[in-house]
């Protein structure tokens, strides 16, 4: 049975994974709308990642005898800079995403809620694979630069992303 601190703070996760899947969801409606389909490519199958993280929780909560409660929506921005802004934002994104891991962790540990701790470690593993894919590709950006010919090779990339699950052509 979870102590109803740890279930609070889970459920709060539910709502940060919740909005991450908006978030990417947002970013990929306007990289399509804008020519980057390689990086709207990127972006839906990401949206449908985080629904995932979110979906892990749920059936975590409710497998030890809580409550996983839908949040309500929030809406993201809808527009964005560039690419680049777009790169930018997902890496501060999913910075507060680790900090807040490392807090719930954190709960768990005073709350001597060991089960937890080590249900957490999966997302304390793929937070360290979203900070890096972020930067990653914030990296090829700013080396790239803005010109819109330097733009279509990093949407290529992406696009090579999107069906290898990691990034060559640039
Ligand atoms: Fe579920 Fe991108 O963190």
């Amino acid at each position: 049975m979870l102590k109803e601190k740890v279930e609070d703070a889970l459920n709060k996760q539910i709502e940060l994974e919740a909005y991450s899947s908006q978030l990417y969801l947002s970013m990929a409606s306007w990289a399509e709308k804008n020519g980057f389909n390689g990086s709207s490519e990127f972006l839906y199958i990401h949206a449908d990642e985080e629904r995932g993280h979110m979906l892990k929780l749920f059936h975590y909560i409710n497998d030890r005898d809580g409550h996983a409660i839908v949040p309500p929506l929030k809406q993201p921005p809808v527009s964005f800079e560039s690419i680049t802004a777009v790169f930018e934002e997902i890496l501060s994104h999913e910075r507060m995403i680790s900090d807040s891991i490392n807090d719930l962790v954190a709960i768990c540990v005073d709350e001597k809620d060991f089960t937890t701790q080590n249900f957490l470690q999966w997302y304390v593993s793929e937070q360290i694979e979203e900070e890096n894919l972020a930067k990653t590709n914030l990296d090829k950006l700013n080396m790239l630069g803005d010109a819109k010919a330097n733009m279509y090779l990093f949407d290529k990339d992406m696009a090579a992303q999107s069906t290898t699950g990691g990034g060559t052509a640039v």
